[in-house]
C-alpha cells in the first residue's frame, strides 16, 4: 500500500520531500534522482535549494532524469521541459548540467530517442527517488490513460484536455505541442522509491483512483499500487476522495521515527 502522508500545504510537503532528498545525498553523493516538471513539485525543490544554501551539500556528483519533454520545441524554447529542468532544478540545486538528463524531443532523432533514455537510466544504476505529480487525467509523466503499465520510454500523443490544462504556459492552446516523449509506466515503477504529490482539490479524483482505485490502465496512475514504495503527499483537498483517509493519517502519526517516508 501507499504510505498517503496528509500535509498542510504544498510548503509542509516541499520541507518534508526535500530532507528525504538531503538524507538520500548525504547517504549516497552520487545519488539519481526522477525529476518531474509542473507545479506541483516546486516547493520540494525549492525547500531543498533554501536547505543546500543554509547547510552545504556535495551535490556535484548527484545525477537526474526528468520524466519527460515536449516533442519538437525549437532548442531553447522557454517552455520546453529541459528549459524548465535547468530554470526550476539544475540551477537553484547546484547540480552539474551534464549530469541531468532530459528525453530528448527533437524530430529528426526521435525513433531512437526513447530506447537510447532507457539505456541512460539503466548505465546511471536507476532511479533511487522518483518525484511524481499526477495530471487532472491521472497521467503520470504523460502517460496518458490507456498506457501500458509496462511502457518504456517512447513517444506518446496528449489527450486534449492536457493540452488544454498546459496551454497557460504557450502563448496560445495551439502552440502546446501534440506530442511528447515520456518515461513509460514500466520505467516510472522501476524506480527505487516513487514520491507522488498532490495539491488542491483539482487533484482528489485522480489521488483516489490512483490509491484506492482499481488498478487499470485507464488510471495511470494507479499503477503506484504495484510498487512496493510509495510516498503519497497531499493537502486536505487533494485527499478528499480517499476512503481510507483517517486510517492513513492515524498510521502516520503512529509511525517510528527512524522509517522516514
Ligand atoms: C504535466 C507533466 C506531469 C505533471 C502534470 C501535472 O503534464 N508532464 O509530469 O505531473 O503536468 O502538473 P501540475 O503539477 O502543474 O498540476
Amino acid at each position: 500500500m501507499a504510505e498517503v502522508i496528509v500535509v498542510e500545504d504544498g510548503t509542509e510537503g516541499g520541507a518534508l520531500v526535500a530532507g528525504a532528498i538531503r538524507d538520500l545525498i548525504s547517504a549516497k553523493p552520487d545519488a539519481v534522482l526522477g525529476l518531474a516538471t509542473g507545479s506541483t513539485p516546486l516547493p520540494v525543490y525549492r525547500a531543498l535549494a533554501r536547505s543546500l544554501a543554509a547547510d552545504p551539500l556535495d551535490v556535484s556528483r548527484v545525477r537526474g532524469f526528468a520524466l519527460d519533454e515536449y516533442v519538437g520545441l525549437p532548442a531553447g524554447h522557454p517552455e520546453s521541459y529541459r528549459s524548465v529542468i535547468t530554470r526550476d532544478v539544475v540551477e537553484p540545486l547546484g547540480l552539474d548540467p551534464a549530469h541531468v538528463a532530459v528525453p530528448d524531443g527533437t524530430l529528426a532523432t526521435l525513433e531512437t530517442a526513447g530506447p537510447e533514455y532507457e539505456r541512460a537510466i539503466t548505465a546511471a544504476g536507476g532511479v533511487d527517488i522518483q518525484i511524481l505529480g499526477i495530471g487532472r487525467t491521472g497521467h503520470l509523466g504523460f502517460n496518458e490513460p490507456g498506457s501500458s503499465f509496462g511502457s518504456l520510454t517512447r513517444v506518446k500523443t496528449l489527450t486534449a484536455k492536457t493540452r488544454a490544462d498546459n496551454a497557460r504556459f504557450f502563448d496560445s492552446p495551439a502552440d502546446v505541442p501534440m506530442h511528447c516523449i515520456t518515461q513509460g509506466l514500466g520505467t516510472i515503477l522501476r524506480a527505487r522509491h516513487l514520491v507522488l504529490l498532490a495539491f488542491g482539490a483539482a487533484k482528489a479524483h485522480a489521488v483516489a483512483a490512483a490509491v484506492e482505485g482499481p488498478i487499470t490502465a485507464s488510471q495511470p496512475g494507479s499503477a503506484i499500487q504495484l510498487h512496493p514504495h510509495v510516498s503519497v503527499i497531499v493537502d486536505k483537498a487533494a485527499a478528499a476522495e480517499l476512503a481510507n483517509l483517517d486510517y492513513y493519517m492515524y498510521a502516520w502519526a503512529n509511525k517510528h521515527d527512524w522509517q522516514g517516508i
